[in-house]
């Protein structure tokens, strides 16, 4: 079956079913979990599997309610979550030639390609597939055509190959929510404090009622194309 038609398959079932479906397609599977709401993902998988598999990427920039939810995560279903960390060497050369918050002044990519990219692609390269808790409603500019899969085009696997499923891509962040309420899953007590899209600390800030999400986003740039590099792949055409 090729992708265009997975994805037309795909896009009829609810995103436990698409989670269903990769884990049955793919041995090397896993969740890749920010510590925010993509939590109904780790929720989903976890109660499909014994084994999940799941990581996070530790910046050494996130807020402590995001370290204390990624330890409740882990308590609550009782499974290990891989910690991916950045290359020490790498951020002690930009700190001390740059400071601690250079991404003021010289934007978001440097810092994001040191603390965040390369522990992903070290984290991907020994999977066949990931999931994320990518949405289309997240970013009207760069997310309004992300499919439920698609071949991971910035990024490889063990085979090179990498399919990238998202699963959520058709929910709201409504939709998200009633699943967190109605499941009675743990979430990010940041999410009490006015925090909607959360990454790291320096980097987020809490949105006003009837601000994009994205707005809480790396504030001091360019409104349009939020991404940091880990979703790349949204800022050229949708590889479907
Ligand atoms: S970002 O690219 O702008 O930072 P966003 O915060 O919207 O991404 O999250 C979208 C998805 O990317 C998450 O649901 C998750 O799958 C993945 N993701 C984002 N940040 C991380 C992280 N620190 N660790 C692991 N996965 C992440
Ligand atoms: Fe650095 Fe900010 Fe990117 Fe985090 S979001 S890696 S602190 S630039």
């Amino acid at each position: 079956m090729n992708l265009t038609e997975l994805n037309l398959e795909l896009s009829g079932l609810s995103p436990r079913e698409i989670v269903k479906r990769a884990l049955n397609e793919h041995e090397y599977l896993a969740v890749s979990f920010s510590g925010a709401e993509d939590v109904v993902l780790v929720d989903m998988l976890s109660k499909l599997t014994d084994s999940p598999k799941v990581f996070t990427l530790d910046t050494g920039r996130l807020h402590p309610q995001t370290y204390a939810f990624i330890e409740r995560v882990r308590n609550h279903y009782n499974i290990d979550i891989d910690v991916f960390y950045p290359q020490a060497e790498a951020v002690q050369t930009l700190v001390r030639d740059k400071g601690l918050f250079s991404f003021y002044q010289d934007g978001h990519e440097e810092c994001c390609g040191i603390r965040k990219i390369e522990p992903l692609r070290r984290a991907l390269s020994s999977l066949d597939a990931w999931i994320t808790g990518q949405r289309r409603d997240q970013s009207p500019s760069t997310r309004s055509e992300v499919p439920q899969v698609q071949l991971d085009s910035s990024f490889k696997g063990r085979d090179e190959a990498l399919y990238k499923y998202n699963p959520l891509a058709n929910w709201s962040s409504k939709e998200v929510w009633d699943y967190i309420r109605l499941m009675e899953i743990p979430y990010n007590d940041l999410h009490q404090q006015g925090f909607v899209s959360i990454g790291c600390e320096p980097c987020t800030r809490p949105v006003l009622p009837g601000q994009h999400e994205r707005e809480g986003r790396w504030w001091w740039e360019e409104s349009t194309q939020k991404e940091c590099g880990l979703h790349a792949g949204n800022l050229s055409a949708p590889s479907v």
